[in-house]
């Protein structure tokens, strides 16, 4: 990986090609003149030291991001960190870990069984950051226990090591008045969206609004069968300016908490 573009670019190849509603989408935005801005890539992982938020964010860092926000998400057992790109026109990078020694015992046990599989060799690899499911397969029956507790958890155990989302920032478009009305036409063209705590995230006060769609299913392999299980959403931020007239650049925690539900169908 020798530019920061071309990660990015593998990123979007293998986040847009599992979550075909994120290619449509983007596609029917293009169809109306849009030019479409990344606001923030999101990943997840778990909180091991072996591949927690310090080692995801190593290629971010190898291509001058830089650490600002911390972010605490007790409800979910969460943190997350963001990080930035001298070069604002760089999307802003969003990663979080669960933190699993605060989860059941049963939970810690399945989730460890897994992040040992995980080879020194697979996280020096250029292409760590994308490479998916690093384990062999659970059983639909360990997926179904660890989303009772944790639908993260479930999800990371699944989907591994890749974008969990994209985010368009609406700022950058020119052809929608404001959010509420980018979100009927995004649902007027067949996308449900999430609507865990209202479909808008957060208010101009708090300076940031963010929505997104519900995560798409998608047939993945299990250890002793294939099932339909929630992949990837796509994400929306409209962002407001400061007192010193620059855009908010952070994350409100109460609204990503609510944003982490797009890949719950329980909830939906
Ligand atoms: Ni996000």
């Amino acid at each position: 990986m020798k530019t920061l573009n071309e990660l990015i670019n593998i990123l979007w190849e293998d986040y847009s090609s599992m979550n075909q509603q994120a290619k449509r989408i983007h596609e029917l935005l293009k169809a109306r003149g849009e030019n479409i801005i990344n606001d923030h890539i999101a990943f997840r992982t778990y909180n091991f030291p072996k591949i927690g938020v310090d080692v995801l964010a190593l290629p971010f860092k190898r291509f001058g991001y830089k650490a600002k926000g911390e972010y605490g998400f007790p409800d979910k057992k969460l943190y997350a960190r963001h990080y930035e790109h001298p070069d604002e026109r760089n999307p802003r990078i969003f990663i979080s870990e669960l933190k699993v020694q605060e989860c059941s015992k049963d939970l810690q046990k399945i989730v460890e069984g897994l992040a040992q599989q995980v080879t020194d060799k697979d996280v020096a690899d250029d292409r760590f950051i994308v490479s998916g499911r690093l384990w062999s397969p659970i059983s639909y029956k360990t997926y179904l226990k660890l989303k009772e507790e944790s639908e993260y958890a479930a999800w990371m155990a699944v989907f591994g090591f890749r974008a969990n989302h994209f985010t368009v920032l609406f700022n950058a478009l020119k052809t929608f008045k404001d959010l509420q009305e980018f979100n009927q036409v995004i649902k007027d063209s067949g996308y449900p969206l999430n609507s865990a705590g209202g479909e808008i995230k957060g208010t101009p006060q708090d300076l940031l609004e963010q929505s997104s769609t519900l995560a798409h299913s998608v047939e993945v392999e299990f250890s002793e069968s294939r099932e339909t299980v929630p992949a990837c959403y796509y994400e929306f931020a409209r962002r407001y300016p400061k007192a010193d007239g620059k855009l908010f650049s952070g994350f409100i925690s109460q609204s990503a908490d609510k944003i982490f539900e797009s890949t719950d169908n329980k909830k939906s």
